[in-house]
């Protein structure tokens, strides 16, 4: 794919590309991996659809969001005393991690520095960082170790936008300034390479372009060092997958993850109480599943490490339910069928998961399916489901009056081909009658 921002000539410049190659198609110059390399280093991550982000810094001291430094303006002289405060329980990671596999999440992704510029690893580029401060341990090491321990993949968030580094706002002016500050991130993301992350998440580009980043450059050395791992979009080109942020998206013919908050902050709010319930999230894996993408689901940890109660809550709950559900999710296929007020799906092969949010009692129905149902279950408990089908509907009868799984019920449904939904049809086809 190419990018607008950057001109043909300065990118070839920045590969380090001579005029012969440079009649190379652009796409092939875009790109720091082939399409088969990336099916390859992605099965997994494919599969694994649900995982875990983590944010944690200097301001989940202060409790009042991760952005709190710019948005609350204070100088960095004042914010930087945080970092004496900022001394979490060794190994806290091992909590989050052990919640995670309990959740159904197959991997995580925590911050490896965030904009407020602290780093959790050691780096000889900063003493800005965890082990150089009160804290005096490298917290990227005991996370990475907690995730492997849990068998959970490991991926790195690193912002590229930096509040406190000197050259951070000027970069974007000043040419000596911009290379002195790409050699910082280069070395930084050089640096984290050493704890073989599996994802590699950058975060906000502000205030340079890909060219300005040399993000090929910076993505190439880094594929050089991990072969096998996972690249997000941004750092301004579009590598591995798309990051629809806060909303579930999915891209056309791109890999992509959905990441969200499970209140209205990424870092520890103490105050924010507007919690997302287990239904909600259940529901919204199920959207990310159906669309063929990945759901990444945030905790803020208190500066301790601890996991907000209800966070912990929440998540106790989605795994209670992926427990007997998580068939239905890990592995899924996108799914064509969608339409429905009640329902949501999931499809493995021929098998439709039908998955019901708002319990509709002893019948429940799904238009406009273009394909033969062979049997019908309830997943839970494997209870075989009647059920009888015209053209424009399949009525599954004679269920409980309650819901039997909480907070989504699922039918597994076989077809005798892939399902799909044509609703269109039900519309024009189904017999009017006279006025
Ligand atoms: C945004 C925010 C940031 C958060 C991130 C997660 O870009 O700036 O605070 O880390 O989204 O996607």
């Amino acid at each position: 794919m190419w990018n607008n921002a950057i001109s043909r000539r300065r990118y070839m410049h920045m590969l380090g590309v001579g005029t012969a190659a440079a009649a190379l198609p652009l796409g092939v110059a875009a790109q720091t991996s082939t399409d088969e390399d990336r099916a390859r280093r992605m099965k997994w991550w494919h599969e694994a659809k649900f995982g875990m982000f983590i944010h944690w810094g200097l301001y989940s001291v202060l409790g009042r969001h991760e952005w709190v430094m710019e948005n609350e303006g204070i100088p960095v002289s004042e914010y930087q005393e945080l970092a004496k405060r900022f001394t979490p329980k060794p190994n806290a990671a091992r909590d989050w991690a052990k919640l995670a596999r309990r959740a159904g999440m197959k991997y995580m992704v925590m911050t490896t520095k965030h904009h407020e510029g602290f780093c959790l690893f050691d780096t000889k580029y900063t003493s800005y960082c965890a082990p150089k401060q009160a804290c005096g341990r490298d917290l990227v090491k005991e996370y990475a170790e907690a995730a492997r321990a849990e068998g959970l993949r490991v991926g790195f968030y690193h912002s590229l936008m930096d509040w406190h580094h000197p050259d951070g706002a000027r970069c974007a002016d000043d040419e000596a300034a911009r290379k002195r500050f790409v050699e910082y991130i280069h070395g930084q993301v050089r640096e984290i390479c050493a704890y073989k992350p599996d994802v590699l998440w950058y975060d906000v580009a502000w205030p340079l372009d890909a060219e300005g980043w040399e993000s090929l450059k910076m993505n190439r050395m880094v594929r050089g060092l991990l072969p096998d791992v996972i690249i997000n979009n941004r750092a301004k080109v579009p590598e591995d997958f798309d990051t629809p942020e806060q909303r579930i998206e999915a891209s056309k013919g791109r890999a992509w993850e959905s990441c969200m908050t499970m209140n209205g902050s990424w870092g520890y709010h103490k105050n924010d109480d507007d919690w997302k319930t287990p239904k909600t999230v259940v529901r919204n894996l199920i959207t990310c599943a159906r669309g063929g993408g990945n759901y990444l689901l945030n905790i803020g940890p208190k500066p301790d490490g601890s996991i907000p109660e209800e966070s912990m809550r929440i998540l106790t709950a989605v795994g209670k339910w992926m427990d007997k559900n998580g068939s239905t999710i890990y592995g899924s296929d996108p799914c064509r069928v969608g339409r429905s007020n009640y329902l949501n799906f999931t499809r493995k092969g021929n098998t439709l998961y039908v998955h019901a949010h708002f319990w509709p009692g002893e019948t429940l129905v799904v238009a406009g399916l273009t394909n033969k149902v062979l049997s019908a279950k309830l997943l839970a408990g494997g209870k075989k489901v009647e059920f009888t089908q015209d053209r424009f509907r399949v009525r599954f009868t004679g269920l409980p009056a309650a819901p039997p799984d909480d907070p989504v019920t699922t039918l597994a449904v076989e077809c005798d081909s892939e399902p799909a939904q044509n609703t269109d049809m039900v519309r024009r086809e189904k017999k009017r009658e006279a006025v």
